[in-house]
């Protein structure tokens, strides 16, 4: 089973990494609304299996679904489907040659720099290339940083970003303007800004834990209440809580809080990094399990 979210593109151009489906997936997810121009929410599911029951695969399904779905979306899917089939060679083309000029523009920049398919293959993985991975370590800015001055101060908004890298995400919708942009705006970066010689450091640590309920006991059985970050080591957690980039949850429901886990949450929340879960703009508190 692949979560193929940001990869509906991959089955329409040959430049581009090897589909789920091809590579034998059995059920596969993808955002149509993400890379390809179906409207928000519009996803498939794929199947393509013998070991997995279809019958089940819809009858779980429709645990999770309206039985009054949105035409709008279902034929906006139905519309990407028809423009990929009939057009995605050359759109892709387009945007994967913005995306290769852009990476060799930023690689002859001083402080900016993009690694592209070559150096990914070699370590016996691929590369979308139409994601432009912008390691930003050089200028002495977080990649926070560099996200906030593009979106503020040139009107450039990127996918995401963490301490030491931007990732711009290109669509079929991408033209040469927009990829002009963002490296135009980079350059003037680098040329007004010199740099805050910050050195960001993120110690990423072994974050082992044990669980000690099952999160849906926590859900249903115990009350909870927040407790400063600083003095939660020992408690039980009660909620998720997710550093995103890279989205992995640091704690979920009913698992044992560590001095380790606390520290390297305040170590995000001194950098000022977002943790899906957190309670306001800094994370201060966690919500841990009280009395039954
Ligand atoms: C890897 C991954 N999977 C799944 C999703 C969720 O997809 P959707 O918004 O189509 O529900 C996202 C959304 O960003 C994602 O990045």
């Amino acid at each position: 089973m692949v979560d193929e979210a940001h990869g509906p593109h991959l089955k329409f151009h040959k430049d581009l990494p090897v589909s789920a489906v091809e590579a034998g997936a059995d059920l596969c997810v993808q955002s149509i609304h993400k890379i390809l121009s179906g409207l928000s929410q519009g996803s498939v599911l794929h199947f393509q299996s013998d070991l997995v029951d279809l019958a089940r695969v819809r009858r779980v399904v429709s645990f999770l679904q309206t039985t009054s779905p949105n035409y709008l979306i279902l034929s906006s899917l139905d519309l990407a489907r028809r423009q990929a089939v009939m057009h995605g060679e050359s759109m892709l083309s387009r945007v994967i040659h913005h995306a290769e000029s852009a990476r060799k523009r930023l690689n002859q920049t001083k402080n900016f720099s993009c690694f592209g398919r070559n150096e990914i293959m070699a370590r016996g993985y691929d590369l979308d290339v139409t994601k432009l991975t912008v390691n930003v370590t050089r200028t002495g800015f977080s990649g926070h940083e560099i996200e906030d001055i593009l979106a503020k101060e040139y009107r450039v908004q990127v996918d995401a970003s963490d301490l030491f890298n931007l990732i711009a995400i290109m669509g079929i919708g991408s033209d040469k303007s927009d990829v002009d942009k963002l490296v135009s705006s980079l350059e003037d970066i680098e040329k007004k800004y010199h740099g805050s010689a910050q050195n960001w450091v993120l110690q990423i640590p072994t974050l082992a834990t044990e669980m000690v309920m099952v999160p849906r006991d926590v859900f249903l059985l115990y009350k909870s209440k927040r407790v400063p970050l600083s003095k939660a080591a020992g408690h039980i957690s009660a909620q998720t809580l997710t550093p995103y980039p890279p989205g992995i949850p640091v704690l979920i429901p009913g698992e044992r809080i560590t001095q380790a886990i606390v520290d390297y949450l305040e170590d995000l929340a001194e950098k000022d990094i977002r943790v899906v879960g957190q309670e306001g703009e800094t994370l201060r508190t966690i919500k841990v399990v009280s009395v039954r």
